[in-house]
């Protein structure tokens, strides 16, 4: 009976522990907000009105969508470019093009500095320029204090917090932002 039970415990904190770390990886943030389409002219300052709400940290994902009509695909897109030719959107010496042809781009955030994104086709002078700082990812959260081994110590507590955590985490298929 014990052991059946200390196994259910295990199995419980293994789920829940999965669940919290695949809920604290790294994160797809959309480019502009949810709203389709979200990379256009004229839409916004995607620096101060939409960057500036979000938390970046290292191996997060930048997604740009702007495939509807179909002949934006063509018309916009997205380079990385250093922060002179940000400023001056210039696209005469691009570090990296994200542009894949299809209207919807990614691109990981693999390094803690400022990262600079225009548009090329002239829309770069119609606000289509972006620029994020990248965070190092923040400390984990520190375990709860315990004396001696927390499978003996608190067995009635961990069943409780562990199953609880993992039951509510399954059932709505929810992950923790971090
Ligand atoms: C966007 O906002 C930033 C920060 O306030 C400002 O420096 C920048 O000039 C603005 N960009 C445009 C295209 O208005
Ligand atoms: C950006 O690149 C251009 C061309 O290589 C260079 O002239 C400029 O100094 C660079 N700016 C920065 C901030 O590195
Ligand atoms: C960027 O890459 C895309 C897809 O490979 C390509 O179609 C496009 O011509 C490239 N743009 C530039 C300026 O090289
Ligand atoms: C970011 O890092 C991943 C994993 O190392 C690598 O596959 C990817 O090419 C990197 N992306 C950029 C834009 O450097």
């Amino acid at each position: 009976m014990e052991i059946l039970m200390k196994r259910f415990v295990i199995t419980t904190m293994v789920v829940t522990v999965s669940l919290l770390v695949i809920g604290c990886d790294a994160k797809r943030h959309t480019v502009g907000g949810t709203e389709y389409n979200g990379w256009a002219p004229n839409k916004m300052n995607y620096t101060s009105d939409w960057a500036s709400h979000e938390q970046f940290y290292v191996g997060d994902w930048l997604y740009w969508t702007y495939d509807e009509p179909r002949q934006n695909r063509q018309l916009f897109s997205v380079f990385e470019v250093n922060k002179t030719d940000y400023e001056s959107c210039s696209t005469d010496h691009t570090l990296y093009n994200i542009s894949r042809g299809g209207g919807r781009d990614v691109y990981q955030l693999n390094y803690s500095r400022p990262y600079y994104f225009i548009s090329g086709g002239g829309f770069c002078w119609q606000g289509m320029k972006l620029t994020v700082f990248v965070q190092e990812l923040p400390p984990a959260p520190s375990e709860a204090p315990s004396n001696g081994s927390p499978f003996s110590a608190s067995f009635p507590g961990i069943l409780t917090i562990a199953g609880a955590a993992a039951l509510v985490l399954l059932k709505l298929g929810v992950h923790p932002d971090c």
